[in-house]
């Protein structure tokens, strides 16, 4: 038999034949990204009015509820699919209370995009605490400073609700509370809002890779971590459980979060489920490779696109990206 070496048989297929040109490239790939799989994370403060820049996110801002009108329409006019909002109130509390408040900074931000968009973007809301406690936790605590699960799950079935009202066709709840899908899922249905659907965060990690947002939602942990709540890096079968846990209490879409280290688990999640995955490629993997770009050390089109191919190549449907709107033009 000829050798791997053995271009001399004809009968071989040689991977080179398929590799000559660039559009025999284009005719062979196997996964393409297009402006369609992407959604672009955005953050809007209150009480600024001009657009913060995030130092840690060279080119990411902390949106004017204007300059958010903005931006939704360059990434409307771009084609990607969606927006994941994130609000920055001006006053925090034990409690999140600006979370809900009908006048609370994401939920006016939420009804100035559906106003000027109607049904054009997929209006995806972030619903967690952290932005809105004064202590940074996802979720209210006990006086020994503990997350307490089962009184957060009321506080979130309100957000869900307020946040539905407010217009976001989606309710994507990050916070890992245990048995947040079912309770925001009871809280729609019990206002009629049977037909928002639930994006779970389902395996989310306590990653290293948040440091950046945290900058920009101003949603730090003022003592302790997140790692009693969210997940431990060296952990698959836990995903996969979380996964299945938020499919059975309604999610009717999942995300694996961060998206570059954890493809493994896209790909095992992708591998599971018969509805949408979707990746978070979070602040960390975009800060990463800006800084490289910065200092001439990466080609950056050449490694964001990279990062996209790969994350979706791993099985994820829709990617979060930072890059979603000036990657989409790329793509056209
Ligand atoms: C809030 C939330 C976080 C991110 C998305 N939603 C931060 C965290 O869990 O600490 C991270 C996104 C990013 O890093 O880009 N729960």
């Amino acid at each position: 038999m000829s050798s791997l070496q053995g271009g001399a048989n004809p009968g071989f297929a040689r991977g080179r034949r398929l590799r000559s040109t660039p559009a025999m490239r284009r005719w062979t790939a196997q996964t393409r990204v297009s402006p369609a799989d992407l959604v672009l994370p955005v953050f809007v403060k209150e009480g600024i009015s001009a657009p913060q820049p995030i130092s840690s996110m060279p080119g990411v801002v902390q949106h004017t509820r204007d300059s958010l009108r903005q931006a939704a329409h360059e990434a409307a006019e771009a084609g990607i699919s969606g927006l994941m909002l994130f609000g920055i109130p001006a006053e925090k509390d034990a409690v999140g209370s600006q979370a809900d408040a009908a006048d609370g900074i994401v939920n006016v931000a939420l009804q100035d995009l559906r106003a000027d968009l109607g049904d054009e973007l997929v209006l995806m809301a972030d619903l967690c605490l952290c932005e809105y406690t004064d202590h940074g936790h996802c979720g209210v605590v006990t006086p020994a400073g503990v997350v307490d699960n089962d009184p957060t799950l009321d506080r979130y079935a309100a957000v869900a609700i307020a946040q539905a009202q407010a217009g976001a066709h989606v309710i994507a709840p990050s916070g890992m509370m245990d048995g947040q899908v079912a309770a925001i899922r009871a809280g729609l249905d019990s206002r009629a809002f049977t037909e928002t659907p639930i994006l779970a965060y389902a395996a989310k990690y306590a990653s290293g890779f948040y440091g950046p947002f945290r900058e920009a939602a101003e949603g730090a942990p003022q003592f302790g971590d997140r790692s009693t709540y969210q997940m431990d890096p060296p952990n698959t079968a836990e995903a996969l459980r979380e996964v299945r846990q938020d499919l059975a209490e309604g999610a009717d879409a999942v995300m694996v979060k961060p998206a570059g280290p954890y493809l493994d688990i896209v790909a095992a999640v992708a591998g599971a489920v018969d509805v949408p995955v979707a990746a978070y490629q979070v602040s960390g993997e975009y800060a990463m490779v800006e800084a490289a770009a910065a200092n001439g050390w990466i080609d950056r089109e050449r490694a964001v696109l990279e990062t996209l191919t790969a994350i979706r190549r791993a099985g994820a449907g829709s990617v979060l990206t930072y890059w979603a709107v000036e990657a989409a033009r790329w793509l056209r």
